[in-house]
């Protein structure tokens, strides 16, 4: 029998991976913080818990993607969350990206208890989600990763073991930190090819057939060109990651100047409201700042 899953956290990415178990025959519950977006998985089948606690005890692992530490809070340590309700035979992954710190703190507690925890902080976006072919990084004992797989797979294509919990959330942490260097760059390096009058397809071109490829380049650059920043990752979202990196290097005592800068240039895209759209609106604040 597939283990009863039950899945926290609705958004952009946990509708998804919540789907992802639906289609490959594991009994699902689920619970968001605004019911009525469990409303489509609930018509395809899954059950509806009222509260996290519920949620806990309706499955044998419950899977949390949501939006930032807070969230992950109340999830867990709120009078109706999983705290009271963690036991033996039970299990945890937390998939959202959260401080390395909170991570453990939720290992600790639950574990006290006789969960099996796991981080898996994901990457891939949201067509990744939709694909079930995310990128997991997680932390955590060998035996509950091996244990886990199937539950994992459901969700990605791949999935590390970085170590220890915590460790999992440092390296999604520093991917995204690379995510805003190449973003921002690009985007700076777009806007100044405007000005000079150099044709952006010839950019791209270029970008890519060199050793600095990615796919990430034409992927941002198909959506700036159309100027579709419709979300796969909000500003706010990936502002709350920078933010989370600088004071884990804080704490480590590791200067990261450049994130630091990088940072203001996607907080003023917050500023210009611009907070829920998707990450590639750094664009526009680099185009105003340029004068274009
Ligand atoms: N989008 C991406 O490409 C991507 C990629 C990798 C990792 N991530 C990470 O995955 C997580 C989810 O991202 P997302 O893009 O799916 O975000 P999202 O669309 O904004 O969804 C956020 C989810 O968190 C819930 N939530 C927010 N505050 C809450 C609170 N205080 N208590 C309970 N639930 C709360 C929301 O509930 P409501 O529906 O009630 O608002 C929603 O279900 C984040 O940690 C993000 O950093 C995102």
């Amino acid at each position: 029998m597939p283990q009863r899953i039950g899945f926290a956290g609705l958004g952009l990415m946990g509708s998804r991976m919540a789907r992802q178990f639906l289609d490959k025959g594991f009994p699902l519950a689920v619970w968001n913080r605004t019911p009525e977006k469990a409303k489509p998985l609930v018509e395809r089948g899954a059950k509806r818990a009222g509260t996290p606690r519920e949620l806990a005890e309706m499955s044998d692992v419950v899977i949390s993607c949501v939006a930032d530490p807070s969230a992950v809070g109340r999830l867990v340590f709120a009078e109706d969350g999983i705290r009271p309700v963690a036991r033996a035979g039970f299990s945890y992954v937390e998939t959202s990206t959260i401080s390395p710190g909170l991570m453990r703190r939720v290992a600790e507690v639950l574990e006290a208890q006789g969960t099996k925890v796991l981080e898996a902080p994901v990457t891939g976006s949201k067509t990744g989600a939709d694909k079930g072919t995310l990128l997991l990084m997680c932390g955590g004992k060998k035996e509950v990763f091996d244990e886990l797989m199937p539950v994992l797979m459901a969700m990605g294509s791949k999935a590390v073991l970085c170590g220890p919990i915590g460790h999992g959330s440092v390296v999604k942490l520093i991917g995204n930190t690379l995510i805003s260097y190449m973003l921002e760059g690009f985007c700076e390096g777009l806007v100044v090819a405007r000005k000079a009058g150099v044709d952006a397809e010839k950019l791209l071109e270029v970008v890519m057939a060199s050793g600095f490829s990615s796919p990430y380049f034409p992927f941002k650059a198909t959506a700036i060109a159309k100027r579709d920043f419709e979300q796969h990752f909000s500003v706010d979202l990936l502002v709350k990651d920078q933010t989370l990196m600088l004071e884990e290097a804080a704490s480590l005592k590791v200067p990261m100047p450049g994130l630091a800068a990088l940072r203001e240039v996607f907080q003023a895209a917050r500023a210009q409201g611009w907070g829920q759209e998707d990450i590639a609106a750094v664009y526009k604040v680099i185009e105003k700042n340029a004068g274009v």
